[in-house]
């Protein structure tokens, strides 16, 4: 397969990432069919495209006609097995837990067409722990986009030993084709890069703030106005929601055995309180008023 013979993209999770990858899809020219579990979800999924698009065209970056085609271009369906009957390259963006995502891909190598190829967006869970659940293997493979997925730029693909040549490079010219900036992990390492890059300077940054050197405010002043980061790690975490930065911690504990790998206590607080971040109006910050 080439990256022309992607016609058509299914979008497994209309959560956090999955609503944005399945409209950039669309936007990109794809019919793209987004799914969800969760009808609430799917619908502001839905709500989302139609006030993002026309937003874009308010801000000029857009044509009414271009707007219009991307919104003909993405469906939402609860419908597992309808959004992937016909698809070429399907994306599972759904929660970071291997055996649902194990579950998801045995069923859609069962849904979607022989030569699909199937991708995870985990952000840390390594293609080949999923792979096996499928008998197509060498097209299951890591297509790792950023949050906010229509903003952020890079995707990383990484390269199991499982992921054929051809896997590999389709799935790198389809983000291109997608207008983002792919590089190429060759081989597997829990987190990739950019998690594990950042995941050492969240630790560090957490340390700071829990052994009373700095506030998380002033730690994330100290980033943005220091180092030149866009935002300082605990909005960040804010942003990526703290409930997924405890799952990292606990499955990377449960890789590694290290202690120092487990999820920090401030971090622990706030998800048994529910405080995931934005998602939920309250993190490290207070989000209620927007
Ligand atoms: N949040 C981030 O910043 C970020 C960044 C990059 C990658 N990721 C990865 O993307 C994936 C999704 O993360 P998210 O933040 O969007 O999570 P989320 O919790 O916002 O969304 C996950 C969605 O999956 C749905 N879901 C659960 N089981 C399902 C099933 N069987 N079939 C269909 N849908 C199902 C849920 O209803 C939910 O809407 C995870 O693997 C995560 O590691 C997240």
């Amino acid at each position: 397969m080439k990256v022309d013979d992607v016609k058509k993209i299914c979008v497994v999770g209309a959560g956090n990432m999955g609503h944005q990858i399945s409209l950039l899809c669309a936007i990109h020219g794809y019919k793209t069919t987004c799914t969800d579990i969760v009808p609430e979800v799917l619908k502001k999924a839905e709500n989302f495209a139609d006030t993002y698009l026309p937003g874009r065209v308010k801000k000029g970056k857009m044509t009414e006609e271009q707007a219009k085609q991307a919104r003909a271009n993405v469906s939402f369906t609860g419908n597992l097995a309808d959004a992937a009957k016909d698809a070429d390259y399907v994306i599972e963006a759904v929660i970071e837990v291997v055996p649902v995502k194990r579950k998801i891909f045995a069923e859609l190598d069962k849904l979607a067409p022989a030569h699909a190829i199937l991708a995870t967006n985990s952000s840390a869970i390594v293609s080949s722990s999923i792979a096996d659940a499928t008998k197509r293997p060498s097209q299951v493979v890591n297509l790792h986009f950023f949050n906010p997925a229509l903003v952020m730029k890079l995707v990383e693909v990484v390269k199991g030993p499982h992921v054929s040549d051809e896997t590999a490079q389709v799935s790198m010219d389809l983000c291109t084709k997608l207008d983002k900036v792919p590089i190429l992990l060759k081989k597997e390492v829990d987190g990739f890069v950019v998690n594990r890059i950042l995941g050492a300077l969240t630790r560090e940054a957490l340390w700071l703030q829990e052994m009373g050197v700095a506030s998380a405010e002033d730690i994330d002043k100290a980033m943005v106005y220091g180092a030149g980061h866009p935002m300082g790690p605990f909005r960040l975490m804010d942003l990526i929601g703290i409930d997924l930065q405890f799952t990292l911690d606990i499955e990377r504990f449960k890789k590694t055995g290290d202690p120092a790998t487990l999820p920090y206590p401030s971090v622990v607080e706030r998800y048994t309180k529910g405080q995931y971040g934005q998602k939920t109006g309250k993190g490290w910050f207070d989000y209620s008023e927007k």
